[in-house]
């Protein structure tokens, strides 16, 4: 059903939840009515600051609100499935941040609750909302690519651990380090542009070297601090991903490459390279900036006002969860994992 009032929307959790509310705030059509965070002063700061009704430490009160719509999950992971299973139950409409959850059997369970509710779940893959992707997806989608058989991505950073000690280097409650933190963006960025063909495959390895660099007199570091992969997809086509919080290299990297049969294309900053008349041609397009929080939360606002099925959905966070576990499982074991 098409919604005739403004949309009013919880946030939940306020570290990049931050970003949601001011990318909520940007719409015309929306109102931020509450904000939760465990720690209610901060909860109460952020509410003054950003003019918002009401402020809460305990997610349940935000649930119960029932003018509220739709809520952005985002809290640390661990409590990813808990929560968008419970607001589903209450009604609301989520955007839940990535990683979608700890592993399949949470992701499943979203799924579920999603289906059984009739809620819009959309995953918050705020890269696809960038400007060179929705580009590359538009250039990609009048097949000027041709036949996309190879892509590889990587998010490297030199020294860069999120909340060292926290939850973030805690694998109970973050399910790893940066191949979930990080590789998740990537790994859905390239398959997002591939088309989503579903994983064959996966062969993984994950090293934890630079532990001893990080003495903590308290918290926990027992994450990956490096992860690389090989995906197989139904296609043939075949992604590589790597990616770091620490690593001995020159500086922090993020980039991806598709190898099509028509042309390839480096991004960021986007190139195509391609061959027209006999003659190989590089092309730079020149492109507005876009913030990708602000294009994700806008996107999920428009599927709520006009009742569309969001472009990141829940089943593609499912599917994502289940190559990132099988990356983790082929790490023990040492041998590819087969996904089906
Ligand atoms: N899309 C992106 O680019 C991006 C960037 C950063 C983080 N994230 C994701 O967003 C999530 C949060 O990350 P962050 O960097 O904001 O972490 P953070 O630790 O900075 O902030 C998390 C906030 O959640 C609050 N919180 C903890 N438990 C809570 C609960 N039960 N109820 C309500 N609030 C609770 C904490 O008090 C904290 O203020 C993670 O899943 C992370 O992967 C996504």
């Amino acid at each position: 059903m098409v919604k005739q009032h403004k949309i009013r929307v919880g946030v939940i959790g306020t570290g990049i939840g931050s970003y949601h509310i001011r990318a909520y705030q940007k719409l015309p059509e929306v109102e931020v009515v509450a904000v939760v965070d465990l720690d209610s002063k901060r909860a109460k700061q952020i509410a003054e600051e950003y003019g918002i009704a009401h402020s809460f430490s305990d997610y349940r009160k935000l649930l119960d609100l029932k003018q509220i719509d739709a809520v952005s999950v985002c809290t640390p992971n661990f409590l990813h499935a808990e929560i968008t299973v419970a607001a589903l139950q209450a009604g609301k409409d989520v955007l839940c941040e990535k990683p979608m959850a700890m592993n399949t059997q949470e992701a499943e369970m979203m799924v579920k609750a999603a289906r059984q509710t009739g809620r819009k779940l959309m995953m918050a893959f705020c890269r696809r909302f960038q400007n060179d992707s929705q580009w590359l997806k538009k250039y990609i989608e009048a097949g000027e690519l041709g036949e996309i058989y190879y892509a590889k991505t990587g998010w490297l950073r030199r020294r860069g651990i999120p909340g060292l000690g926290g939850w973030f280097t805690t694998k109970a409650k973050s399910g790893g380090g940066p191949l979930i933190d990080l590789g998740v963006h990537m790994l859905d960025l390239v398959l997002w542009l591939m088309g989503n063909p579903r994983a064959v495959s996966a062969s993984g390895s994950t090293y934890a070297k630079f532990t001893d660099l990080y003495p903590l007199e308290k918290g926990t570091l027992d994450v990956e601090d490096l992860a690389c992969a090989l995906v197989r997809l139904e296609t043939g086509a075949t992604v590589f991903l790597e990616t770091s919080w620490v690593s001995n290299i020159s500086g922090d990297r993020v980039y991806s490459s598709l190898f099509g049969t028509k042309g390839g294309a480096d991004f960021p900053p986007l190139k195509i390279y391609t061959e027209k008349h006999g003659k190989l041609v590089d092309l730079e397009p020149r492109l507005p900036e876009i913030s990708g929080y602000d294009g994700e939360v806008a996107h999920f606002v428009e599927c709520i006002l006009q009742d569309k099925e969001p472009t990141a959905t829940a089943e593609q966070g499912l599917e994502i969860t289940r190559i990132l576990d099988a990356i983790y499982e082929s790490a023990e074991t040492g041998k590819e994992v087969l996904l089906r």
